[in-house]
């Protein structure tokens, strides 16, 4: 008999080498030999990988694979991912205070570049100016990667922008309505906030330990999931596409597209991105204001620089703004 990590363990393999035949009969049998266990074993690993939320069909003599759940655990992120780098080490939790101080732990403890903590429900999720991100449980991606570049310290706020860049270029897959890129690092569909990115860097003056990209997705959220005073700003892929998502598949071609754009960005920063971060912008053209620390700025925004700064041409001519809060201002 086997004990309960064993059993586990035992599970995994099974659903691997059953996965690889779906549609198709195995034999407990073979699973058996396979594997140099017992039939009881089989069977109550068998048992297990349904308990976890797979489809099987099992009978005495065979067991055919059916389908997987919408779970976000290690074996379904990694399963088919087309990374080269990113996501090979997953860490994935039911629940949690934040994915961003996990995978922070996880950094400092020496995590490599590119593994990823996911959450299937965050407690305390946080975002940008000390807000609250809400994460209902099994209802939308809360993931956290650790990269560790070789770039300067000066380049880390931009990644901010790279991710909602790679964030934007993914959801425009998955939805019919317009995607935009709220400088620097909301991400919009139809005009509400479907997304959103929490970078946090440890470094010292030269060199980057690590930085670890939170970023948060509303996926399956109905309309009353949103906290009231959300409702009307914010959207969820399922509230803009009408049904719901698989968030594995969604979060797999994310990080396909993350993997690209973080490789561009180490190469030549933003320069190769502009054009496209200018395509998305939904500030570029408006009358906008922003508050830098205690002091407003109006103006028109123009452009994204190279350095991810937002460009706007005020009453005292061009600044370039590197971070802030900014309003549209209606007319
Ligand atoms: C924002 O829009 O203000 C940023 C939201 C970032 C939320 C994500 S969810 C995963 C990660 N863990 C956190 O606590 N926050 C980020």
């Amino acid at each position: 008999m086997t004990g309960s990590t064993e059993l586990e363990g035992l599970a995994d393999d099974l659903l691997l080498r059953i996965r690889s035949r779906t549609g198709a009969a195995v034999t407990v049998r073979s699973l058996v030999r396979r594997f140099r266990t017992d039939e009881s074993s089989v069977m109550s690993a068998l048992r297990l990988v349904r308990d976890w939320g797979y489809g099987l069909r099992l009978n005495r003599s065979d067991v055919t694979f059916v389908s997987a759940p919408d779970i976000l655990s290690a074996t379904e992120i990694t399963h088919g991912l087309k990374t080269k780098k990113f996501a090979r080490t997953v860490f994935a939790y039911q629940s949690v205070k934040s994915t961003n101080d996990l995978a922070a732990q996880a950094a400092a403890d020496g995590a490599p570049q590119g593994a990823v903590v996911v959450a299937e429900e965050q407690s305390q999720g946080r975002g940008r100016f000390g807000r609250v991100w809400h994460s209902p449980p099994e209802s939308g991606v809360c993931m956290s990667i650790i990269l560790r570049p070789d770039f300067q310290p000066s380049r880390a706020p931009a990644v901010s922008i790279m991710t909602a860049l790679a964030l934007a270029e993914t959801l425009e897959v998955f939805v019919p309505g317009k995607v935009q890129i709220k400088w620097p690092n909301d991400v919009l569909v139809s005009g509400k906030k479907i997304a959103g990115i929490l970078t946090e860097l440890t470094a010292d003056q030269n060199r980057i330990e690590y930085l670890i990209v939170g970023v948060g997705i509303n996926v399956n959220q109905k309309t009353g999931d949103f906290p009231e005073e959300l409702r009307g700003i914010a959207t969820s892929l399922r509230r803009a596409t009408g049904k719901k998502q698989r968030r594995v598949r969604l979060l797999q071609r994310f990080l396909v597209d993350l993997e690209k754009e973080y490789r561009r960005y180490q190469r030549s920063f933003l320069k190769p991105s502009r054009k496209r971060l200018r395509g998305y912008s939904s500030l570029i053209g408006h009358d906008v204001s922003l508050a830098v620390g205690r002091r407003i700025s109006s103006g028109r925004a123009v452009d994204i620089d190279d350095n991810g700064c937002l460009v706007i041409d005020t009453a005292n001519g061009l600044k370039a703004i590197s971070s802030g809060e900014v309003t549209v201002v209606k007319q």
